[in-house]
């Protein structure tokens, strides 16, 4: 099948580290209920100076030099995101100045939230094959301190900021499955883009979605790829909480070893939070050429996706 091979990732983020001790001079909240209630340590915050773009940008161009293409090279551009600084241009035309790309490409934001880092990459995969491109740059990337308000204890200690991004190389025989859900009806994540309306959850609610779309999604993957999850050596869900990995891991009754988490240091970064994971894998030899990865992401909408891929 006409597949998406990850070939280089980067990642970059805000200066500032947000420790769960830090939050409580905004809230009152405690590193004890944080912690156990989402495995959430710290988490990046943007400051003056700091765009989402900027991030974007910087995670690019250390994607495009891991993967050793150059910029005329990529043929789409796509930017999951909630949470740039403008509404126009989007996201991916600063990203494709600033990149020096070709002008004779697609280039794009994809909003779904949470989920949109997998729907920017299906996307990219869909428009090399209508347009018989070789190289996508798709990116993930929010300030999503810009969406939160910080007197809200329910959901400031949970997010944190940004970016990460990844090359894509079409390639015939590589293997590829996705699978995509959406309940519109069910807007229980909702926010932006202006301060003036903060993101609001209904926190149980997400929570009990969450721990049914991915074990969902991934047997989804499994039955359209005729593949067992033994045969898979990395899980990457969305990172949001790590209770509801926990949850994942035992209702797919597997070793929880096979699932990747960096939520600890992050929070939860959107749609730049599958991206960010990746590139730590590959940076600390974790993840290496020729395995077997399924990405999982949901988030509000309410939306979600599944990707296999291989590395
Ligand atoms: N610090 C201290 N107390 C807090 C708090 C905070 N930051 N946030 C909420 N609380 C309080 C609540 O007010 C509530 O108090 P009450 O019992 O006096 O009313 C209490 O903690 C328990 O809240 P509850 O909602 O029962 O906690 P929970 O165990 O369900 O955990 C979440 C809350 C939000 C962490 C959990 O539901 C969750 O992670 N949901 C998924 C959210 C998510 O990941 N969304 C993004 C998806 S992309």
């Amino acid at each position: 099948m006409n597949g998406l091979r990850l070939i280089g990732t980067g990642r970059a983020l805000p200066a500032k580290i947000y420790d769960n001790d830090a939050m409580t001079a905004f809230v009152d909240t405690s590193d004890e209920w944080i912690t156990s209630r989402t495995g959430i340590r710290q988490r990046y915050f943007s400051g003056e100076g700091e765009t989402t773009s900027g991030l974007a940008i910087e995670a690019a161009k250390k994607a495009l030099d891991n993967a050793g293409i150059a910029p005329e090279q990529i043929d789409c551009v796509l930017v999951a995101t909630s949470s740039g600084e403008t509404v126009m241009p989007s996201m991916a035309c600063i990203v494709h100045h600033a990149l020096g790309l070709r002008a004779d490409i697609p280039a794009m934001d994809v909003g779904a939230a949470c989920a949109g880092f997998l729907y920017a990459a299906d996307m990219a995969r869909a428009l090399l094959l209508a347009h018989g491109g070789h190289y996508a740059l798709v990116i993930g990337a929010e300030q999503m301190s810009k969406l939160l308000d910080m007197s809200d204890r329910n959901t400031c200690v949970l997010f944190g900021d940004g970016a990460g991004a990844c090359v894509f190389a079409l390639e015939p025989d590589a293997e590829y499955e996705s699978v995509f859900g959406v309940r519109g009806d069910m807007a229980i994540v909702a926010g932006g883009p202006r301060r003036e309306q903060p993101m609001a959850m209904e926190g149980q609610a997400v929570f009990r979605f969450a721990v049914t779309a991915i074990p969902q999604s991934v047997n989804a993957l499994l039955e359209r790829s005729g593949k067992t999850l033994e045969e898979v050596d990395w899980v990457v869900c969305h990172q949001a909480n790590q209770r509801i990995i926990d949850a994942s891991v035992r209702r797919l009754g597997v070793p929880a070893e096979k699932f990747y988490k960096n939520l600890d240091r992050y929070a939860n970064t959107s749609a730049a939070s599958i991206p960010l994971a990746l590139d730590e894998m590959r940076e600390s030899g974790k993840l290496t050429s020729g395995m077997r990865v399924i990405m999982v992401g949901f988030g509000a909408g309410l939306t979600w996706a599944g990707m296999m891929i291989r590395a």
